[in-house]
C-alpha cells in the first residue's frame, strides 16, 4: 500500500489537479473517479502548450514535423501501455464514439446473418451499438444476463449461447456500476473455442484508470477507452483495432495509404496528453520494480494500483482504525457481495430509508464527492433485477488516501443512523 512508502502518497497527489479542493465547492474527497478521474498536471501543461500552436500536421516545416513526431510517439507509448505490439490505435471523440465506429464496422464487415452476442453487464454504449449495427447488419443481437450475485459476467454466461455463426461479440471489462472486473481472456478465448473468427470488441472504459492493461494476452480485435477516465482530459477516446479488424470497411479518405481509422487533422495535444498518462504510469511502476524495462515497470504499476485499491475498499467495507466500515453498518447494502475479489476501487451502495439522491447530496454538503447511479438507461440494466430504483456510487483511484475512506465512513454512518 502506497501509505506504507514515508513520502509517495504526497508525491502522487502532487502530481494531480484538484486532488482535495474543488474550484467550484472548495475542500472536497473526490470518490467520483468513475466519472472521471483526477487529470494529470503534465496534462493541463501538455494541454495549454498544444492549444497555442497553430500549424497542421502533413508540412514540410519545423512545427508540423514535431506534430507528427509527437503523435508518432504517443502511439509508440500506447502500444506499451496497453502492451499491443500489433494492430494500431488512433484518437476519435470520445469512448462512446469509438465503441459505435468498431462495433458499426464489425457487424457490416460481417453483414447478412449470423449473431452479434454480448451481455446485459455492459454500458449502453456497446449495447446500443450492437443493437443498432446488427439490425442494419441483418444479425440477431443476443444479449446475455449476467451474475446478479457477483456483479460480473463469465465465460460460461456466454457459454450457451456461443454459435459457430458468432460474428460480433462485445465484452465489458469493468462495470461503471457494480465496479466489478470480468476476465476478458477467459471469455475471448471461451468465444473462439466455437467461433475463432469472431469479432471482439472490448469496452475498456471503466478499467482503463485501474492498471493491468494487456491486450496481446486478450485474443481480440478492438479495444477502447476514454482517456479523461484515466488521468488525461475530456474531448477524446482512444481505440486500438486488430490489423484484420482494420481492414474491415470504414469512413476513410478515398485513395489514403494504409488502412486510416482517423478522419481529418489530428489533435496533437490529445495524443501528447496521452504520453503523459503513459509517462505516469511508468514513474509509478519505477518505484516499485528496478527494471529497465518500460513494459515490466508500468506493469509494476498496475500491480501497486491494484493493491493499494484494494486495501482502500477493503477499508471502506471492513472498517478502518476504530471506525466500523460499510458490511458492519446497520442499514447499508452493498451490490455485487461484500468480499468481490473482481472488485475495481468502486463501491456501490444502498442506506435504508434514504434514498439515493438525499445520501449523495448530504455526503456533498460535507464535501466528499459521490454519484447517484438511477435505474435508467444508464444502469437500470444492472439496477432493476436488484429491484433497486438507485444506489450511491463511491468509486476511487490509486490517489486516495485511508483519511479520506475514514472521513466517508464517519459521513456515511451519520447518515444511515439518522434514518435507522
Ligand atoms: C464502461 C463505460 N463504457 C462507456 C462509457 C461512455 O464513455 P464516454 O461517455 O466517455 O463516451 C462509460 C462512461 O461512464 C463507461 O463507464
Amino acid at each position: 500500500m502506497f501509505e506504507q512508502t514515508p513520502g509517495l502518497m504526497d508525491e502522487i497527489r502532487g502530481r494531480f489537479a484538484h486532488v482535495d479542493s474543488c474550484p467550484f465547492q472548495g475542500d472536497r474527497v473526490f470518490f467520483e473517479n468513475a466519472g472521471g478521474a483526477l487529470t494529470l498536471n503534465s496534462v493541463v501543461e501538455t494541454t495549454t502548450k498544444f492549444a497555442a500552436i497553430p500549424d497542421n500536421q502533413g508540412r514540410d516545416n519545423p512545427a508540423a514535423h514535431a506534430l507528427v513526431d509527437i503523435i508518432n510517439r504517443a502511439k509508440a507509448d500506447m502500444r506499451v501501455l496497453f502492451n499491443a505490439p500489433e494492430g494500431q490505435f488512433f484518437v476519435g471523440e470520445s469512448g462512446t464514439e469509438l465503441l459505435f465506429r468498431l462495433i458499426r464496422a464489425a457487424c457490416i464487415g460481417t453483414r447478412g446473418g449470423g449473431r452479434v452476442l454480448g451481455t446485459t453487464l455492459e454500458h449502453p454504449a456497446s449495447r446500443s451499438a450492437a443493437r443498432q449495427w446488427s439490425e442494419i447488419a441483418g444479425q440477431t443481437h443476443v444479449l446475455v444476463a449476467h451474475d446478479d450475485a457477483t456483479g460480473s459476467v463469465d465465460p460460461a454466461h456466454y457459454a450457451p449461447e456461443i454459435t459457430p455463426d458468432t460474428r460480433v461479440a462485445t465484452i465489458l471489462h469493468t462495470s461503471p456500476v457494480t465496479g466489478m472486473g470480468v476476465d476478458v481472456g477467459a471469455i475471448a478465448r471461451k468465444i473462439r473455442e466455437t467461433a475463432p473468427d469472431c469479432y471482439i470488441i472490448v469496452d475498456g472504459i471503466q478499467h482503463a484508470a485501474h492498471g493491468r492493461l494487456d491486450i496481446q494476452s486478450y485474443g481480440i480485435d478492438g479495444y477502447v477507452i476514454s482517456p479523461y477516465k484515466c488521468f488525461s482530459r475530456h474531448g477524446y477516446g482512444v481505440a486500438w483495432v486488430s490489423d484484420r479488424l482494420a481492414q474491415m470497411p470504414h469512413d476513410h479518405l478515398m485513395g489514403a495509404p494504409g488502412e486510416p481509422w482517423e478522419l481529418g487533422t489530428r489533435d496533437t495535444g490529445a495524443y501528447a496528453t496521452f504520453s503523459d498518462v503513459v509517462a505516469y504510469f511508468d514513474w509509478l511502476g519505477g518505484r516499485f520494480s528496478d527494471s529497465d524495462d518500460r513494459r515490466t515497470r508500468i506493469e509494476a504499476a498496475g500491480r501497486a494500483i491494484h493493491e493499494h485499491e484494494t486495501a482502500l475498499t477493503d477499508a471502506m467495507l471492513h472498517g478502518t482504525g476504530n471506525l466500523a466500515g460499510l458490511a458492519d453498518i446497520p442499514g447499508i447494502g452493498v451490490i455485487g457481495g461484500i468480499d468481490n475479489p473482481r472488485r475495481e476501487g468502486l463501491v456501490s451502495i444502498t442506506v435504508d430509508g434514504v434514498p439515493a439522491a438525499e445520501v449523495v447530496s448530504r455526503l456533498n454538503a460535507q464535501g466528499i464527492r459521490t454519484h447517484t447511479r438511477k435505474a435508467d438507461h444508464y444502469s437500470g440494466n444492472i439496477l432493476d433485477p436488484l429491484g433497486l430504483d438507485s444506489c450511491i456510487r463511491v468509486s476511487l483511484c490509486h490517489y486516495n488516501t485511508t483519511d479520506e475512506v475514514a472521513r466517508f465512513l464517519t459521513a456515511i454512518r451519520e447518515i444511515a443512523e439518522s434514518a435507522a
